[in-house]
């Protein structure tokens, strides 16, 4: 179950760093160096960049989910107090604008025309939005399930390193 954990944090680290890190790259370095283009080949480059993009955005918030789900179930077994139901929960809101967001951006569906027509605009509200996610998440990790009083020998560190030897001696 321990490598589970792991292997569950690691994608959705993972994930997160590819689909922010690749929607800075193509909002701040992509974008200005394609608008320089003739009108032709910039609407070329668009669908063509468009259309891998796309798959990587789905395969990137299918493992979002599944591993935000899988981490959320792991850390309910921990019974964390209302802050760190509150904070969790506008985590995933939030986290399901940016999704819908995305998808729609790198879509082809002609209900979301108007979003795309303006993707510079509304590709930076989609990085702030995760930037505020990622800052959640942070904010949950640090004090999301309670600050340890003093007297919790459960968060100290020979208590840590008691759990690592147990560990490994099974
Ligand atoms: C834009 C999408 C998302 C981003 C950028 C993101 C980012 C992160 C990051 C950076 C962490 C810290 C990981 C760690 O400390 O190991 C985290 C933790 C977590 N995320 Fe997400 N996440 C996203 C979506 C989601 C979704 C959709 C869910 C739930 C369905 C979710 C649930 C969680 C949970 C439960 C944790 C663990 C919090 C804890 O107890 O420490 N995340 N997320």
């Amino acid at each position: 179950m321990v490598l589970l954990e792991i292997v569950s944090r690691w994608l959705h680290v993972g994930g997160a760093i590819v689909l922010v890190g690749g929607s800075v790259y193509v909002r701040f370095v992509l974008m200005p160096a394609a608008a320089r283009l003739p009108d032709a080949e910039h609407a070329q480059l668009r669908e063509s960049l468009r259309q891998s993009w796309a798959k990587v955005v789905g395969i990137g918030i299918g493992l979002l989910l599944l591993s935000g789900f899988f981490n959320y179930i792991r850390a309910m077994g921990q019974k964390p107090g209302g802050l760190y139901h509150g904070l969790i929960g506008t985590k995933m809101l939030l986290s399901f604008v940016v999704f819908f967001l995305a998808s729609a951006l790198t879509g082809r569906s002609a209900a979301f025309e108007n979003l795309r027509r303006n993707s510079r605009t509304w590709l930076s509200v989609t990085i702030t939005l995760a930037a505020i996610v990622i800052g959640l998440a942070g904010v949950v990790k640090v004090i999301g399930r309670g600050t340890p009083k003093a007297n919790d020998v459960s968060h100290s560190p020979s208590a840590v390193s008691t759990a690592v030897a147990d560990t490994a001696s099974r």
